[in-house]
């Protein structure tokens, strides 16, 4: 067995970010000569530096010198066991599908985002080098390693505004399906978990309400409610301890108050804000021959999820010339070949978002990344999901087409309607759609920003908003 340790980068949590700012050192350096033991605030380019020369220790850049940019944005990084995230990946040949033994260990390198598509193998060097075959349930392992790359994280919990617990929650689900049908061993870790999350320190403040934890699986996955052994999940959102964290994840549950969903992760980590306006120019004057087209497989049509799929495969095959079917079940191996499905994606006016096993789709991602606009069937699809990083005002980037009105009236409902949309229209959605690009990729796990333009991408985002709301309940509590 090939027990390789270089297969996942080595933590890099005991060993954060130092302090930066250079400009700010040099203007201080007479003050720090006047005295050693005061507090400066000092007001520079509009920001405000916070300077204690009562320190210190060295190693902690929440003490010393502190650019007060961070205020109000640090987090802490639970220092969890092993067992609850890096040996789940060092034991990925256990939750790999059956048929493609690697397949989960290939998806972990390069922080999660997996294996380099531009690699001087594949053909096409548009995707070269930021562009990787990222697994869709790889966000748990993506998130952790840029959080460890944050600007601004802290090893004194109680300057944090947030507790980040990286228990890898989805894989370690999968892991556990794979070897267990019991249901009292599969939802042992997650117990075990808080278990040891509460007996630290870090737990007395708030309880456990200014912590939070991402899933690269959806929602449902964690909701188990039966006692059945056959059935599929754990029951980890149902804990009492789950109740008061928040939950950051690719599918929320409609009726849950403490989860957020947050985009599924693209192909696309770029490293640069150069390389995503460069991305952006090309999509919008790509040659799209394909009024619409569809990604996906046939679904059972017990329900109106899978009546939605059927309806939308028939119209599909159906139209006259303007639908492009990709059918996952004859061609699974295409559908896992990035470049093909982008490639569709890219040649596409409009691109279908039926539901599948549940409301949500990565393809959602795919096709905003490709400048497809998307076409959605359920409100639970993106609007009342992401609400972090896509507006409200969502038929200026998307067509909702509802079940009743696909169904009831003529053979070709979508067809018909998609195109009654006039051409200007159209394309003034799709530029609203480009410019979505930036908040929806992650970008590459990196310690240093990139020099020149920033722009938040969808981890910043989702930063900011945990932020804010352990920030409201903050004040809930003390009010
Ligand atoms: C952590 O921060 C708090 C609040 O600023 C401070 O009182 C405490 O001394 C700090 N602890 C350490 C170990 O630096
Ligand atoms: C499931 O596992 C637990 C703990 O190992 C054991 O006590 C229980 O009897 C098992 N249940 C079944 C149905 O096998
Ligand atoms: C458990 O679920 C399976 C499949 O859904 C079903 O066939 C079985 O009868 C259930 N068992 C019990 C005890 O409910
Ligand atoms: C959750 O928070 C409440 C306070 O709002 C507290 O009473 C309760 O004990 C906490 N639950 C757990 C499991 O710690
Ligand atoms: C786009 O496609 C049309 C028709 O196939 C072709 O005439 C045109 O040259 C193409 N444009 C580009 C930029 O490839
Ligand atoms: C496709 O369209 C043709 C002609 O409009 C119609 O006869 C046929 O029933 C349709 N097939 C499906 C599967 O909707
Ligand atoms: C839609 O909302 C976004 C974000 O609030 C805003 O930037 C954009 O201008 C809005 N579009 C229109 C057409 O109002
Ligand atoms: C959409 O968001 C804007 C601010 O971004 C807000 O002013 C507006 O009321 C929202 N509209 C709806 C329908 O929620």
């Amino acid at each position: 067995m090939d027990n390789n340790n270089n297969k996942y980068p080595s933590s890099s949590i005991e060993d954060p970010p130092t302090g930066k700012k250079k400009p700010t050192t040099i203007l201080l350096i007479p003050c720090l000569l006047l005295t050693t033991s005061m507090l400066l605030i000092y007001l520079s380019q509009n920001k405000i530096i916070l300077i204690s020369t009562t320190t210190s220790s060295g190693s902690d850049h929440t003490s010393g010198l502190r650019d007060d940019s961070c205020l109000g944005r640090y987090i802490y990084i639970h220092n969890l066991p092993s067992r609850f995230n890096k040996d789940i990946l060092q034991d990925c040949e256990s939750i790999s599908r059956p048929k493609d033994k690697t397949s989960m260990c290939k998806y972990i390198e390069n922080y999660g985002l997996g294996p380099q598509i531009g690699d001087g193998v594949s053909t096409d060097s548009r995707y070269s080098p930021s562009w990787y075959a990222t697994n869709q349930f790889m966000l748990e392992v993506i998130f952790h390693e840029k959080m460890k790359r944050y600007e601004c994280l802290t090893r004194n919990s109680s300057l944090a505004s947030g507790i980040y617990v990286p228990y890898y929650a989805g894989l370690d689900l999968r892991r556990n399906m794979q070897w267990s049908y019991n249901i009292s061993e599969r939802d042992a870790s997650g117990k075990e978990m808080f278990k040891w999350l509460k007996k630290q320190p870090q737990w007395k403040g708030m309880s456990g309400k200014d912590h939070f934890l991402v899933t690269g699986r959806i929602s449902r996955d964690f909701r188990r409610y039966s006692k059945n052994n056959s059935r599929w999940g754990t029951n980890l959102m149902l804990l009492p301890e789950s109740q008061n964290l928040t939950f950051l994840t690719i599918e929320r549950s409609p009726i849950s108050h403490n989860e957020f969903a947050i985009p599924y992760p693209t192909y696309f980590h770029p490293t640069s804000a150069v390389e995503i306006h460069q991305w952006q120019e090309k999509i919008k004057f790509t040659n799209r021959t394909v009024l619409f087209s569809f990604i996906g497989a046939q679904r059972p049509s017990r329900n109106y999820k899978g009546l939605v799929r059927t309806q939308v495969i028939q119209q599909c095959k159906n139209s006259s010339n303007t639908c492009r079917f990709l059918d996952c079940d004859v061609k699974a191996n295409t559908c896992d070949d990035p470049i093909t499905l982008m490639k569709l994606l890219e040649s596409s006016v409009f691109c279908l978002q039926p539901p599948g096993d549940s409301l949500t789709r990565r393809s959602v991602f795919d096709s905003i990344l490709a400048g497809c606009i998307p076409v959605f069937f359920s409100q639970g699809s993106a609007y009342k999901q992401y609400i972090w990083h896509i507006p409200n005002n969502s038929s200026e980037y998307s067509v909702y087409i509802p079940f009743k009105e696909l169904k009831n009236e003529g053979k070709n409902k979508i067809e018909e309607i998609l195109l009654g949309i006039p051409n200007e229209k159209v394309v003034g959605m799709r530029e609203n759609v480009i410019r979505l690009v930036p908040k929806i990729v992650y970008t590459k796990p990196n310690r240093y920003k990139p020099v020149g333009e920033t722009l938040e991408d969808a981890f910043e985002i989702a930063v900011k908003g945990v932020v804010k709301r352990i920030e409201d309940i903050r004040r809930e509590i003390q009010d």
